[in-house]
């Protein structure tokens, strides 16, 4: 079953007496397992396009599907349910709460899901090991090095198996040799288990990296 699709997505902001057209027809599939990459100059639109992809923000017309579901046309609370359950976000800043440990961080999609705490914590647990973060559990965000704080944050988005992990600059505010290890990561993530990825990257050598490269260039998405 395609995971994720989306059909003519339109997405506009007013600024004042002045419309910005950011998403003009935007159309993208997505098998299991699959990895994408989306590339496209600053300002372009790719975390709008994220964005509305994860139920975050709604576009003004068009459709997105997540797992056969029209997610655009869902209320918020059923969305909410379905982006808690089928989806994973690594924001383009980390987005960790900082009066929270990496464990409670990590637990935190599990935990607004209503599983019970200490199931929680030692889902969350086994998911810092397997990222290489047994050590710092108790550490947090202020507490741990940039690369730290972005596995953290890869963690969360995959503690409860997602069928999709949607990630806006991954490696954006790491140094090479970090963003090489997030990219390590991610590949031997992908072949242990069969998350599909999303990843908004103006990395050339994480994008080189993924399945399928798509360009977004005047609001609109095409393979490279
Ligand atoms: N809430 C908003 N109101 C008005 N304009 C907005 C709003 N959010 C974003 N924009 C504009 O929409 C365009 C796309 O923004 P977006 O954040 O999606 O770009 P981006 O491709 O992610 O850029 P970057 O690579 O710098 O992160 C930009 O021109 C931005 O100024
Ligand atoms: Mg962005």
């Amino acid at each position: 079953m395609t995971v994720l699709q989306c059909k003519n997505i339109v997405k506009n902001y007013s600024q004042g007496p002045q419309l910005v057209e950011v998403l003009r027809n935007v159309n993208l599939e997505l098998q299991p397992s699959e990895h994408i990459a989306i590339v496209g100059a600053s300002g372009s639109g790719k975390s709008t396009l994220l964005n509305v992809l994860g139920g975050l923000d709604k576009p003004d017309s068009g459709d997105v599907e997540i797992l056969g579901e029209h997610f655009s046309r869902l209320s918020d609370n059923k969305r909410g349910k379905i982006r808690n359950a089928s989806l994973g976000f690594v924001y383009q800043f980390h987005h960790l709460l900082p009066e929270f440990t990496a464990l409670e961080n990590t637990a935190m999609p599990l935990l607004i899901a209503g599983i019970k705490k200490s199931v929680a914590l030692d889902k969350a647990r086994s998911a810092l090991e397997h990222i290489g973060l047994a050590e710092r559990v108790a550490h947090k965000p202020a507490e741990l090095s940039g690369g730290e704080r972005q596995r953290v944050a890869i963690a969360r988005a995959l503690v409860n198996n997602p069928a999709c992990v949607l990630m806006d600059e991954p490696t954006g505010n790491l140094d090479s040799k970090n963003a090489r290890a997030i990219q390590a990561l991610m590949k031997s993530l992908s072949e242990e288990i069969a998350t599909s990825f999303i990843v908004v990257t103006h990395d050339e050598h994480l994008a080189k990296s993924m399945d399928v490269t798509y360009h977004l260039d005047d609001g609109m998405l095409s393979r490279a």
